[in-house]
């Protein structure tokens, strides 16, 4: 079982605790697809108001839907579709705060009103994208993006190879 200390008293603590969280639990494994699954598992344990947090992985110029924790979503996305596939072909962060408002947007669970998408890229390679989703407008900030910017960078590392 793995046990956690993670602080909420403010966003800087939260991922700061976030990252070395993430650094224990993935530091001595080389498999992708755990180092993913058990990421998912803790944003979605820690951080507040979500209703989706997971991946979505780079399959020859696709995304494909990686280990995840909300309900069932789409497959497949295409480079330049939706806020995912905008992250992924601009290999840009994509901070949403009103998805309705964001042109081509994918419904995949219609609770979601905000969402927070980060492109995974190391060596100039694009692995995937950590895609958050939240029931709230605005739930994510500046902060947000930084820190999960940070986790990302850490994971990266971590996915390398086989993902
Ligand atoms: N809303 C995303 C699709 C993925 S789901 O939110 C899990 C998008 O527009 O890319």
């Amino acid at each position: 079982m793995y046990q956690f200390d993670i602080a909420a008293g403010s966003k800087a603590e939260l991922y700061r605790d976030l990252a070395s969280a993430l650094d224990g639990l993935t530091a001595d494994e080389p498999d992708a697809i755990a180092n993913m699954a058990n990421a998912a598992a803790l944003l979605w344990e820690y951080l507040p108001d979500l209703n989706w947090a997971g991946f979505y992985r780079n399959v020859g110029g696709e995304l494909v839907l990686g280990p995840f924790q909300g309900k069932a979503a789409c497959i497949r996305i295409a480079f330049g579709s939706g806020v995912c596939g905008t992250a992924a072909a601009t290999r840009e962060s994509q901070l949403v705060e009103d998805v309705h408002a964001f042109p081509g947007h994918i419904a995949c669970d219609a609770a979601s009103a905000s969402e927070l998408v980060v492109p995974i890229v190391v060596n100039g390679e694009l692995l995937g994208v950590l895609d958050l989703d939240s029931p709230n407008v605005a739930r994510f900030d500046a902060e947000d993006q930084a820190g999960c910017e940070t986790l990302v960078a850490l994971l990266a590392l971590r996915l390398l190879g086989n993902c």
